[in-house]
């Protein structure tokens, strides 16, 4: 496990949600995030960049922003289990009050959701329940759906069966690739985490059911 503190931290101000991002990629949705954290009204700072990798774009996008990281990879650890409780303790030690998977492509075991159920938010390249798993993307392509878009969503145990906080569409091309199909769907992707990350900080969250409500009670 690697711990970096960069010379400038981002403390969260009093008002703001603390938000720990885990990743493991380029990081689009971190810099989206990382937009919007500046602005007093947004409601939430990002204080803590987590990967299960290193060398990843996400994490030069952390560092660059000034904002502490910490790698902690599945290799370091005799099993999941022990991963799992690996990355509970990291993220613990940066008190988050939400907890943003932007792009992380683990599932998390017992410890992990037993410490932070409920305020752990997911986003998914699709329109969920349709095309869960590693390749949304892919799938509704090779299926031949004609709409697809991203899902945001509370995480539960499952693969990406959490209660749904918002979805957008985007309509599939007929000359569309994986890879043109997936940078239009981040486009729409990226401003839907932050306005969902932005209310559940300004509003709270909580999960009835298969319905996730934002605002307090
Ligand atoms: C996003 O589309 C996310 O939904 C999926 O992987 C992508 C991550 O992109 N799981 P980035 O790392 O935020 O650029």
């Amino acid at each position: 496990m690697t711990h970096e503190t960069p010379q400038r931290p981002a403390p969260a101000t009093r008002e703001s949600g603390r938000l720990v991002v885990l990743v493991s990629g380029t990081g689009s949705n971190l810099a989206a995030l990382l937009a919007a954290h500046d602005d007093p009204a947004y409601g939430a700072r990002v204080v803590a960049v987590i990967a299960d990798r290193g060398n990843i774009r996400a994490l030069d996008i952390a560092r660059e922003a000034g904002i502490p990281t910490a790698v902690v990879s599945v290799k370091d650890f005799d099993d999941r289990a022990a991963w799992d409780a690996a990355v509970a303790e990291t993220v613990a030690v940066f008190s988050p009050d939400l907890i943003v998977l932007a792009g992380f492509m683990k599932l998390f075991g017992a410890t992990f959701l037993g410490r932070f159920g409920g305020r752990i938010v997911n986003t998914h390249p699709a329109l969920l329940p349709s095309f869960p798993g590693a390749h949304g993307v892919r799938d509704a392509l090779a299926y031949g759906v004609k709409v697809t878009g991203c899902t945001v969503m509370v995480v539960d145990e499952g693969i990406d069966t959490g209660p749904i906080l918002a979805q957008a569409t985007v309509a599939i091309e007929p000359d569309d690739d994986e890879a043109t199909l997936h940078e239009r769907i981040k486009a729409v992707e990226q401003p839907l985490l932050v306005e969902w990350v932005g209310r559940i900080a300004r509003g709270g969250l909580r999960v009835e059911g298969r319905h996730a409500i934002v605002g307090r009670a």
